[in-house]
């Protein structure tokens, strides 16, 4: 036998994370181009980390959930092009709903780690004012006629209400608490300029209202009350529980990540905020897709041999508020434990569907970050048609005793 040709398996970083303010869908991005977007952040992350050359990417993925229009034409090669990066680096688009962008990472991260790939470039987009859920879409008439999924599993927020009514201890009351310490968190995170670092101020041109410029989220409402959200309709259901204010809103933005083997950040000198310890994926009933976190985060811990106790830190997407606490029920945690999305979350800042899985991972660096003694971490979310999506992540600079 010869010698074997190949490479060894090698250790996944997440080397920079950036996004564009997310604005609020029908506002300050509806005339701006998603691709346009995509480029605004591929270029921020590549000036930020000089020591990268461009053409050492192997590699590009970009999400979006609707890939329609200025959303569609591969657009992980179109971007690539627009941003001025070597027309000798590749690319491909990625479709996993809500969880696009953490598939673009993880799908990347396989490669580095089979060691096809040294560097790659992950993204995701969801311009929601330009491409509202649903646009296009054709199900196939067999879900409906053989009872394959319920008409509801195609509703996001019926599938909250569903949720509700699964687990009646996730009461209206605890989702609004849980809303509203996502406001409280995300308007001191913004007091404290946790946030502002990771974001790319975007121009914006409007017919109506002419030039301006994102330089923050425009969703969040720091002056939220429980009375207030007490008093909100429940759309998706009359007498429901679920609102616009325990809801994450329809949202416009982009999320871009440099992802590297160990060893080539070590070799170009690129930062590396976390690296990555494992991921799973797991389908749940499509209509209550919010808890597929669970079996996801499970999958995941026990291949990476954790368990929940070993988690110093949650990053998880707040589609809908029920969908958070059904996971925080299952592992015992409390639903204001200050472990779980300190910077607050989607709740406030909006949910751009397949740009936010990387929201969560710009989230957790800057977590691990602030918190030395944290050594792993998760980010998680659910996905739409029943499943969730687990990726677990260790602190490079964890400075703890083992
Ligand atoms: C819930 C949803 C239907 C609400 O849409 P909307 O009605 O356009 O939302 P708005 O922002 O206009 O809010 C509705 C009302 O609630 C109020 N409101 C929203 N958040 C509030 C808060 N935190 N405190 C007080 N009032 C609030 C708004 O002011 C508005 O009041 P008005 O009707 O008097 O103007 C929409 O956001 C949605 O579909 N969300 C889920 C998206 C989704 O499914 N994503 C995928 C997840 S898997």
């Amino acid at each position: 036998m010869g010698a074997v040709v190949g490479r060894a398996a090698q250790e996944v970083v997440f080397v920079d994370g950036v996004r564009t303010p997310f604005g609020r869908a029908g506002s300050s991005y509806a005339e701006t181009r998603a691709d346009d977007l995509v480029v605004k952040v591929f270029r921020e992350v590549l000036r930020r980390n000089p020591a990268l050359p461009p053409e050492r990417i192997d590699d590009v993925a970009v999400a979006a959930t609707t890939q329609i229009g200025d959303q569609g034409l591969t657009i992980g090669r179109t971007a690539s092009l627009l941003a001025g990066l070597p027309t000798s680096v590749p690319g491909y688009s990625v479709d996993r709903m809500c969880a696009g962008a953490m598939t673009a990472v993880t799908t990347l991260s396989s490669a580095i780690m089979a060691g096809a790939y040294d560097v790659a470039l992950a993204g995701g987009v969801e311009n929601m004012s330009r491409h509202p859920m649903g646009e296009g879409v054709d199900p196939n008439p067999r879900f409906i006629a053989e009872r394959l999924v319920d008409i509801e599993a195609l509703n996001m927020g019926m599938t909250a209400e569903n949720l509700h009514d699964r687990f009646p201890q996730l009461t209206k009351e605890r989702a609004d608490a849980f809303a509203f310490g996502s406001q409280q968190k995300t308007a001191h995170a913004y007091a404290e300029g946790w946030i502002q670092p990771d974001l790319v101020p975007v121009a914006v041109r409007s017919a109506e209202l002419g030039w301006g410029l994102m330089t923050a989220d425009e969703a969040p409402r720091p002056s939220t009350t429980m009375e207030g959200l007490a008093g909100l309709k429940t759309p998706f259901r009359p007498h429901g529980r679920v609102t616009a204010g325990n809801s994450s809103g329809l949202t416009d933005g982009a999320t871009a990540a440099v992802l590297a083997s160990e060893a080539t950040a070590d070799e170009l000198g690129l930062s590396k905020k976390m690296r990555m310890v494992g991921f799973a994926f797991a389908g749940v009933e499509p209509e209550v897709m919010g808890v597929g976190p669970v079996p996801s985060t499970e999958k995941a811990l026990a291949r990476a041999g954790l368990s929940i106790s070993d988690i110093d830190l949650f990053e998880i997407n707040e589609a809908f508020a029920v969908q958070v606490l059904a996971f925080l029920d299952h592992f015992g945690i409390a639903d204001d434990d200050p472990r779980v999305n300190p910077m607050g979350g989607a709740i406030a800042v909006g949910h751009p569907l397949a740009s936010s899985g990387i929201r969560l991972m710009s989230y957790l660096a800057r977590d691990f970050e602030r918190d030395p003694l944290a050594r792993y971490g998760i980010t998680t979310m659910c996905i739409g048609l029943g499943m969730g999506g687990t990726v677990i992540w260790e602190n490079v600079n964890y400075a703890g005793s083992n």
